[in-house]
C-alpha cells in the first residue's frame, strides 16, 4: 500500500509531544496520514506540526477555523504555509466565509484539501435548538453540507452515520471524512456511536480519523495494519 491509498488519519491527541513522536515513529507514513488538533497545536504550534512533516507524514490540521471571512482566509494561508495536507473550518461561518477560505488557497500551488464541520456531533436537539438552528441535527447536516458543496470546499467532517445519506445526496465527489470508527476489537472508549472501519467505507467514507484504537494499542503499527486491512477487505 502507498501513501495514497491510505484512508486511515491517526489523531494524535497527547498533552506531551514526545508522547506524539514516540507513537509516531512506530508508525509509517505510508500507512496513514496525522490529525493534529487544538491541544497540540496549542501547545506545540508549527515546530511539532513541521517535525511530523520531516517524517513524512500527511497531516490534516484539525483547527475549525470559524471567524470573519477575511480572518479565516488569512488564517488558512498560513496553515496552507506549514504544508500541511487537509485543514477545516465550520461550515456556520457562512458562505462568504468558507468561499473567501477556498479563494485564497486556490491562490497557491498545491493548495491542501479544505474541509468543512457541519453540526458537531457533541450536540443534541435541544443544544442545537437552543443555539436557534431549527429542526434535527441530522437536517442541518444536510443543509450545511450542502452549502460547503456550494461554496467549493472539498469535503466535510461528519459522523459514519451520516456518512450514507450524505453520499447518496450530494454525490461522489467529495470527501467524508469521519471520526467515531471502531474496530471490532477495541474499546469504544467515550464514543456513543461508532461503525467498524469496513462499514464506515461501505456508508461512503472517504478517510477515517481513528485515535486510540491505534494510539491506545500495545502494538500500533499491528493496530493500524488491521484497520487497512478491513479497508481493503470492504471495498
Ligand atoms: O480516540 P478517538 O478515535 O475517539 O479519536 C477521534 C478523534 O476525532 C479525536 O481527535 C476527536 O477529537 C475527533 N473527533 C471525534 N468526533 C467528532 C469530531 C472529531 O471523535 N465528531
Amino acid at each position: 500500500m502507498n501513501e495514497k491509498d491510505s484512508r486511515v488519519i491517526v489523531a494524535l491527541d497527547y498533552p506531551q509531544q514526545s508522547q506524539a513522536l514516540n507513537l509516531v515513529d512506530r508508525l509509517d507514513p505510508s500507512l496513514c496520514r496525522l490529525k493534529v488538533g487544538k491541544e497540540m497545536f496549542t501547545r506545540f504550534g508549527p515546530a511539532f506540526v513541521e517535525a511530523l512533516r520531516r517524517r513524512g507524514y500527511d497531516l490534516f490540521l484539525d483547527l475549525k477555523f470559524h471567524d470573519i471571512p477575511n480572518t479565516v482566509a488569512a488564517a488558512c494561508d498560513v496553515a496552507a504555509d506549514l504544508e500541511v495536507w487537509m485543514m477545516n473550518l465550520h461550515a456556520s461561518g457562512g458562505r462568504r466565509m468558507m468561499e473567501a477560505a477556498r479563494d485564497r488557497l486556490e491562490a497557491r500551488p498545491n493548495r491542501p484539501l479544505l474541509v468543512a464541520v457541519t453540526i458537531l456531533t457533541s450536540l443534541s436537539s435541544e443544544d442545537i435548538a437552543e443555539v436557534g438552528f431549527s429542526g434535527e441535527p441530522a437536517e442541518n447536516v444536510l443543509r450545511l453540507a450542502e452549502l460547503t458543496r456550494r461554496s467549493g470546499l472539498d469535503g466535510v467532517v461528519c459522523s459514519p452515520r451520516e456518512a450514507r445519506d450524505l453520499r447518496q445526496r450530494i454525490g461522489e465527489d467529495f470527501y467524508l471524512v469521519t471520526p467515531g470508527v471502531r474496530p471490532k476489537s477495541a474499546a469504544q472508549d467515550d464514543q456513543r456511536r461508532v461503525m467498524t472501519p469496513g462499514e464506515a467505507i461501505r456508508s461512503g467514507s472517504s478517510y477515517l480519523v481513528v485515535g486510540r484504537p491505534v494510539t491506545g494499542a500495545e502494538d500500533p503499527l499491528q493496530a493500524l495494519q488491521s484497520i487497512n486491512a478491513e479497508i481493503a477487505g470492504s471495498r
